[in-house]
């Protein structure tokens, strides 16, 4: 029976798990989705192209690896459909090679009104969120009132849908919000007649049979540990576990099955959305990362929030999710940064500590840092030999804080640039 590797973003999100996970395809026979949905956006460079994923496994561009949607996941019909549109223009028909759970719950398009609705009426304490309507699809599946992928093979799906959507509507008018649209509601069908042509299958038994066929899988996290329901930074988080316990539930195999936990997370920090980030920078340093790294959401194309690696929250997403490998993404994007900075500590209440606090608001810890010498250009750096003196300070000391190897260091968007370190 073998295992199935887990690979988990450390951090707020946008760590450049694409790139990786199509990375690491190769030495896989099966890439699976486990929580999350289209709020994901997975980037992919290769052939002087870019494909963002919002659904789909990373492992969709290699014809040889099997993808499959788990029971974790939500699914937005119309966001799936264009995808399959995109990906198979450039790959070919992909229905030989992605399954998709019975169980994973549909986005409904009342649920992105819903979304919108609520953050409307918190004002300035949305969440930021990325209106996709991730928190009310998990809300209606925790509250038992979900409308699942196998309903939509059943006789009763129409009047399952009647309901869920008289349901959404009554909570829309209490918020004053508009109703579903014709052409909305039109263009949804349309997406799930794309769905219904995909293999829809019992996900769990499939891991099962390939695990006893002695074939590896590797299950693609989304979004960050820093956005986890449970251990993020409560309310500003997404609606999922994000951490590894989130994968066994997620796909359906036990959590004995679970292997290599590898964890990414980038040279610097970056959130999108509201909500508490110590590391944050607010002056021309934070402006210049974002230019540097081009750090505009691949989804909804929101400016993200820069600031310098957070090693407390990093060693807390280590320890909840038993982080075995780590791999370092972006570290050119501070190429040319004279001095860099990494958080070691915060002092919370005229205290220094390494533990993330309770509460990450920006009035009560003061994150204290350690300051490095910066490096110069990494794009061309193609063997570990070739890394700047500098930069290999920054990595040792970030290693020896986490008490974990680095096993790769991206250097660039594209699938090349990548360093082995091991
Ligand atoms: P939601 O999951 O779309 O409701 O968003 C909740 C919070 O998580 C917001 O702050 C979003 O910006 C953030 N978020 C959700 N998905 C991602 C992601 O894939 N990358 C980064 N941030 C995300």
């Amino acid at each position: 029976m073998e295992k199935v590797d887990v690979l988990l973003g450390l951090q707020w999100g946008d760590e450049g798990k694409g790139k990786v996970v199509d990375y690491l395809a190769t030495g896989y026979g099966v890439i699976a989705r486990f929580q999350g949905g289209p709020n994901a956006g997975h980037t992919l460079e290769f052939d002087g192209k870019k494909f963002v994923l919002h659904t789909i496994p990373s492992g969709i561009f290699r014809k040889d690896v099997v993808n499959i949607i788990g029971n974790g996941v939500v699914i937005d019909p119309i966001v799936f459909s264009k995808e399959v549109d995109e990906i198979t223009a450039y790959a070919g028909d992909i229905r030989d090679r992605l399954y998709v759970s019975s169980r994973a719950h549909l986005i409904l398009p009342t649920h992105k009104l819903l979304d919108a609705a609520y953050e409307k009426d918190k004002g300035l304490s949305k969440i930021g969120s990325t209106l996709r309507g991730i928190g009310p699809t998990y809300t209606d599946k925790i509250s038992r009132a979900g409308v699942r992928v196998g309903d939509i093979l059943q006789s009763g799906f129409k009047e399952k849908m009647k309901v869920a959507i008289a349901k959404h509507n009554k909570i829309l008018d209490q918020y004053n919000a508009e109703h579903l649209s014709d052409s909305q509601m039109m263009e949804f069908y349309a997406g799930l007649d794309v769905l219904r042509s995909f293999k829809i299958v019992e996900t769990e038994y499939m891991t099962d049979a390939i695990l006893s066929k002695g074939q590896r899988i590797l299950a693609e996290g989304a979004q960050g540990s820093m956005l986890d329901i449970d251990f993020g930074s409560y309310p500003f988080v997404t609606s999922s576990n994000t951490v590894c316990a989130g994968a066994p539930a997620g796909l359906g195999y036990a959590p004995a099955r679970t292997g290599t936990v590898y964890g990414l997370f980038k040279a610097y920090c970056t959130r999108v959305g509201s909500g508490p980030f110590p590391t944050e920078l607010h002056d021309e340093t934070g402006e210049a990362l974002r230019k540097a790294g081009n750090e505009f959401g691949s989804t909804t194309g929101r400016p993200r929030r820069c600031g310098w690696l957070d090693l407390v929250a990093l060693k807390y997403a280590v320890m909840i999710s038993g982080v075995d490998k780590l791999i370092m993404t972006k570290a050119d994007v501070l190429s040319g940064f004279s001095k860099v900075k990494i958080a070691t500590s915060y002092r919370v209440g005229g205290k220094s500590t390494q533990e993330l606090p309770f509460s990450l608001s920006a009035d009560e810890i003061y994150p204290e840092y350690t300051e490095f010498e910066g490096w110069g250009e990494l794009k061309d750096v193609k063997t570990k030999e070739d890394l700047p003196a500098t930069f290999n300070e920054f990595l040792s000391f970030t290693e020896k804080y986490l008490n974990i190897p680095v096993m790769l260091v991206s250097v660039g968007p594209e699938r090349a640039a990548i360093i082995e370190m091991e």
